[in-house]
């Protein structure tokens, strides 16, 4: 496929396709086992109190969620959402959020609202491929910032802000995933949280904080989200994919009216509105209590999951040398470092040979550049898969060492 096509727009022209995307053709081989996709676990899905409840919908209010809706999304879902807000100490009015289809959308309307060609965005390094695609996609220049286990490191992310004050630049947001990173598992410390808004405040800064894992503790206490911390400068995306099923392609965006009301304008020239339908679908859902029991049931069994990804990370990998991997507390993904010299990008095919796949760190690296990182994803093998599935990593590890 050509790279460049003067027939294309400058922006369709900065398009990349998306590393994941093409590797999970690969994982479609027969007897390969895949911790590459974010795919939440199917049998995790409330088939059977989806299929009642949309044909209670449909004869409830039928005329009306066939029917085009508005692109605010539909009000009894957006209260329920408030509610859920709520609860997480997001105090906000109905202006304040609207339905999107799914957060992708929400990383797309954001940068098409703030990005002009060329226009900076500071990011975690490593962050979500998604987000890379869709900043990427309005010529946003991405500067990644390095991580620890804390989060990003705020000193190294003022350190860049000035560097750039220096140049007479001024970056349009910084994206962060706060809780249970894709990719890393990483959580933002409270100190760290505080210490991001500060530097929203002193520099004038926009954060979007996008969170599809935040629910999916599975231990400790939770951080408080950002935008709680300043409702003003923080716009925050949430998504039913990881909570409840991706297949409705439903999530919602939080923040400051203003910002809001801009994103909506900007949704209504892309699809309109979300399918009210599929929205109608999940209010009741929520109405009768079933989402807080669904996050509870997903928890429960990531969590089993993880344990036993790490016992068999534990197990088959901790007499490589120099090897490390995160231990998330939540959410969907492990991080591995692999010692100096080891290339997983260079070892990806290998590992599909054997059966086995991951994601290359470099999908998530804003320069590409990363050799030396995988992720893993715990939530959509079986027991039985992750065993094995390790089994041959270790053995694709050790061939390459
Ligand atoms: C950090 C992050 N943002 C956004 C998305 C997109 O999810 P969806 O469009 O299904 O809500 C994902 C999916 O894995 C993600 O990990």
């Amino acid at each position: 496929m050509l790279n460049y096509n003067p027939f294309y727009s400058a922006n369709a022209n900065n398009m990349k396709k998306s590393e994941i995307r093409e590797i999970l053709k690969l994982t479609g081989k027969p007897g390969l086992i895949s911790f590459a996709g974010g795919l939440p676990a199917p049998d995790m899905f409330p088939v059977q109190e989806i299929e009642e409840i949309s044909g209670y919908v449909l004869e409830k209010e039928g005329k009306k969620i066939l029917q085009y809706g508005t692109t605010e999304g539909c009000q009894p879902l957006r209260e329920e959402l408030l509610k859920l807000m709520e609860k997480e100490g997001i105090h906000l009015t109905l202006d304040q959020l609207f339905i999107i289809t799914s957060s992708q959308q929400g990383l797309d309307l954001v940068a098409k609202i703030f990005i002009d060609p060329g226009d900076i965005v500071l990011c975690e390094k490593p962050t979500y491929v998604g987000a890379i695609q869709a900043f990427h996609s309005y010529r946003a220049c991405m500067h990644g910032i390095e991580m620890d286990d804390d989060g990003i490191k705020t000193d190294a992310l003022e350190e860049e802000i000035k560097r750039l004050a220096g140049q007479s630049k001024h970056p349009k947001y910084i994206y962060i995933i706060p809780d249970f990173q894709n990719p890393s598992g990483i959580t933002l410390t409270l100190p760290r949280r505080k210490a991001l808004i500060a530097l929203a405040e002193k520099y004038d800064l926009l954060i979007i904080e996008d969170s599809p894992y935040r629910q999916l503790r599975f231990e400790g206490e939770s951080e408080p989200p950002l935008i709680s911390l300043n409702s003003d400068r923080v716009l925050s995306i949430y998504t039913f994919s990881k909570i409840l099923l991706p297949g409705f392609r439903l999530g919602w965006m939080a923040g400051p009216t203003e910002l809001i009301q801009k994103a909506i304008v900007a949704k209504q020239a892309v699809d309109l509105c979300a399918p009210p339908y599929t929205q109608a679908i999940i209010a009741e859902f929520m109405k009768r209590g079933l989402l807080e029991k669904q996050i509870d049931k997903i928890i429960a069994a990531y969590k089993a999951k993880r344990n036993y990804m790490l016992n068999c990370l534990d197990k088959y990998l901790s007499h490589i040398p120099g090897i490390k991997w995160t231990e998330p507390k939540g959410g969907l993904f492990l991080w591995i470092t692999l010692p100096e010299g080891l290339d997983a990008t260079a070892m990806f095919m290998k590992a599909v040979e054997k059966n086995v796949a991951y994601v290359m760190g470099c999908a998530f690296d804003p320069e590409g550049t990363d050799r030396s990182t995988m992720r893993l994803n715990f939530s959509f093998a079986t027991m039985d898969e992750i065993d094995q599935g390790i089994q041959r990593l270790a053995n694709v590890i050790d061939e390459s060492m």
